[in-house]
């Protein structure tokens, strides 16, 4: 039976090879054993894109790392190839999540590769159209509860607990291992770790799933650098900047709509032993910045993801980034999830492309071009 999911290619890399997903590439740094069914779409290996945009703006040398490139478009999908296939290798039939959307699109998604049921509860009405329909177009069990995140999760945790079904959310360590494998992939790439890591911040699992993959890397002498772990929150969605969990969070990032983060007292022990930093970030900034991203670097991306470049540029602008200091910063969903918000300018009015007529010559004046090469 696990004969069937196992890597076609074996133990040995073909000379030219296609990325094999996070299991089968960090298999010696995972709990993945011969047992372990390989539940896997081929997450990992997103690009790590050099800035110069960024980089001039800040005076650092700035990478994003693009986790929209996922298979589901957001970097839930390495945490979720290691819950599922562990879901799985554990004999169950049935996953649960509570999600602002990512989450339940990825969970969705693996669900349907390994066989098994998806039961995803959503805050109803707060969550974007592009995750609501990956989760319905993968078949899983949509149920919008009359609530927030943070209840969802409450109830997720009591399904859960009390009924056989399996809980995929990141306090299932699971989604941490497998989500910091994004760490391993930057050191592979940069020779060592950043300066500087600067990531959104709900739940606050990827914050905390970053900072174990380059402790891991220090442990194993590949580098000796501890990045500053820099994370962000909406400025109305700030339970970690503010100290305290909030009953009623509020920003137009609706995947980092969390009010009391799942993975609270994981991040500040990181936060503490990164000499990291918990910012808070308005929702004009965040999508300021969404456009920065994708008219400076070329990087379309969902406004909470925006918000680690909101970050860079506040926290430069406060001069705590020194000159030449490696930053890296974690995009963690596309834009194509939340569209809407690419159609508008920074003042937040529509953009309607020109209607032209079948005119190459009328095309060019608009273009402002006149004749020649
Ligand atoms: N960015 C995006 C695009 C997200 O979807 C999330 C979380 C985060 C950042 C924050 O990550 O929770 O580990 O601090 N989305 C979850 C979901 C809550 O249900 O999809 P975190």
């Amino acid at each position: 039976m696990a004969k069937r999911w196992r890597n076609p290619f074996g133990a040995k890399r073909p000379a030219s090879h296609q990325w094999r997903g996070v299991l089968n590439e960090y298999a010696d740094r995972l709990d993945v054993t011969s047992k372990t069914p390989i539940i896997s779409l081929g997450e990992g290996g997103t690009p790590l894109i050099y800035s110069p945009s960024l980089s001039a703006r800040t005076g650092a040398k700035v990478y994003v790392k693009f986790e929209g490139m996922n298979p589901t478009g957001s970097f839930k999908d390495r945490g979720m190839t290691m819950a599922i296939s562990k879901a799985v290798e554990h004999g169950a039939k049935a996953v649960i999540c509570a999600s602002t959307g990512n989450t339940s699109a990825s969970a969705a998604a693996y669900a349907a590769y390994a066989g098994i049921t998806a039961a995803v509860l959503v805050p109803e009405g707060k969550i974007s159209m592009g995750k609501l329909s990956q989760a319905v177009a993968h078949d899983a069990q949509i149920l919008q509860l009359q609530g927030n995140f943070d209840d969802c999760l409450d109830i997720a945790r009591e399904l859960a607990d009390n009924y056989p079904i399996h809980l995929v959310n990141s306090v299932n360590n699971d989604r941490i291992e497998g989500q910091k494998t994004a760490a391993f992939e930057i050191v592979d790439v940069l020779g060592r770790a950043p300066d500087f890591h600067f990531i959104p911040v709900g739940n606050a699992g990827n914050y905390t799933a970053y900072h174990r993959g380059y402790r891991e890397e220090i442990a194993r002498g590949v580098t000796s650098v501890l990045p500053r772990m820099f994370g962000f929150q909406a400025e109305g969605s700030a339970p970690l900047v503010n100290g305290a969990p909030i009953n009623n969070p509020e920003t137009i990032a609706t995947a980092i709509r969390i009010g009391k983060p799942a993975s609270w007292d994981l991040a500040i022990a990181a936060h503490a032993d990164s000499n990291g930093y918990f910012g808070a970030i308005s929702d004009a900034d965040i999508l300021a910045a969404q456009k920065v991203l994708a008219a400076e670097v070329g990087v379309f991306a969902e406004p909470a993801s925006a918000i680690s470049v909101a970050g860079l540029l506040e926290r430069a602008e406060a001069g705590v980034i020194p000159k030449d200091a490696l930053c890296v910063l974690t995009v963690t969903g596309h834009g194509l999830k939340d569209p809407q918000w690419g159609l508008k300018r920074a003042d937040g009015s529509e953009v309607s492309p020109l209607v032209v007529p079948v005119n190459a010559d009328e095309i060019a004046s608009v273009l402002g071009m006149s004749k020649g090469h």
